[in-house]
């Protein structure tokens, strides 16, 4: 849970619709027009906007300075209502939606407007080059798409690390990784150096965040304790499975408040540490090529389709990871 996450406020930051009205100052979109919006609130002028750093926008959000805005996500994210809803507004309708072309699936428009382009923009940050050792750290969507998006970057390997069998299942078959349960391990980290003659990966991507399990002591003094800004397990997991000057890509969520990151390790190991939250709308050209190709199939990973009225239940379903869940979507209308 974001802090400053108020009682009424609408979640929901990955969504996709059809305009209903238009403010006066639209120009780019007109009433039934289908649109995906990306999950950043965004200017598209502003100093940041300018240089791409889309989810760094200055303009949207009284605590700009820490993080831009973010649909449902928090007042720390701007107070901005989400898209789990009938109907959502869409500040800067000009910047951000983008009609989804004739040729594209509804629930793959859906999924590029956070998990995929996340994903993505997660292998892009590892700076991978041709024949790389990437570990993903998380198998859900974020993990996956960033596994099968490490491929594409020219990554020779690709493993992927969970606790949850069915979702390192997932991680075979839809991203072609190799899998590695942590639990079935002392030492994880151990083992990814045994597994990569021991100097360790080229690329690690942390697809996990601030909920990481696999520490009681960490989960005390983040989760209970709140003495942290959350878990960072899987962080400090990629800080130690990279070998000396390799990169991590950290993707996974962390809260405004510090982390004990082992970042002297990091120092002394002359590692490249890359983050953001996704800019998303930067992503979509080369994913509109990849997915019209063949090479993507966003919605290969999709477990439930859970009508509005029954949302509920959804959420408990997802937070628990019931029912081999790994990304629910929620259908505003049974069409
Ligand atoms: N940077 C961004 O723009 C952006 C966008 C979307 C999501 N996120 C963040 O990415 C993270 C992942 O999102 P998701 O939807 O895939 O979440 P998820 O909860 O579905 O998946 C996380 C996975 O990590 C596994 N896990 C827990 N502890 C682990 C550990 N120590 N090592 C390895 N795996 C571990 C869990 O079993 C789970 O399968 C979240 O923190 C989310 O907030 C960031
Ligand atoms: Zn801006």
């Amino acid at each position: 849970m974001m802090p400053d996450t108020r009682v009424g406020t609408t979640f929901g930051h990955e969504f996709i619709g059809v305009v209903d009205q238009v403010g006066p100052s639209v120009q780019n979109l007109k009433a039934g027009d289908r649109v995906m919006v990306p999950f950043n609130v965004y200017c598209g002028s502003c100093y940041y906007c300018a240089r791409g750093l889309y989810s760094n926008c200055h303009n949207v959000n009284p605590n700009a300075t820490a993080v831009g805005g973010i649909y449902g996500y928090s007042h720390t994210c701007g107070g901005y209502d989400g898209g789990q809803a009938e109907y959502v507004r869409v500040p800067f309708a000009d910047v951000g939606p983008s009609i989804i072309p004739d040729w594209m699936d509804d629930e793959d428009a859906l999924l590029l407007t956070d998990a995929l382009a996340t994903g993505y923009f997660g292998a892009q940050l590892g700076d991978i080059v041709e024949g790389d050792t990437v570990v993903v750290f998380g198998a859900g969507p974020i993990g996956l798409y960033a596994a099968k998006s490490a491929w594409l970057m020219g990554a020779g390997r690709v493993i992927v690390v969970d606790q949850l069998d069915y979702r390192l299942e997932k991680a075979r078959t839809f991203a072609h990784a190799e899998t590695v349960n942590f639990n079935e391990h002392n030492d994880i980290v151990v083992h990814m150096k045994k597994t990569t003659d021991f100097l360790g990966a080229d690329v690690a991507i942390d697809a996990v965040g601030a909920e990481a399990d696999g520490n009681l002591t960490q989960h005390i003094t983040s989760a209970k304790l709140k003495l942290q800004g959350g878990s960072p397990v899987a962080l400090n997991w990629a800080i130690d499975s990279v070998r000396k000057g390799g990169t991590i890509s950290v993707m996974g969520a962390y809260g405004p408040i510090f982390s004990a990151v082992k970042f002297g390790d990091a120092m002394n190991k002359g590692l490249t540490l890359r983050m953001n939250q996704c800019p998303v709308k930067r992503q979509w050209p080369r994913l509109f090529e990849h997915i019209q190709n063949g090479y993507l199939k966003p919605n290969d990973i999709v477990t439930h389709r859970i009508p509005l009225e029954h949302i509920a239940e959804g959420y408990h379903m997802f937070s628990a990871k019931l029912d081999d869940c790994i990304k629910p979507i929620i259908v505003a209308e049974a069409s």
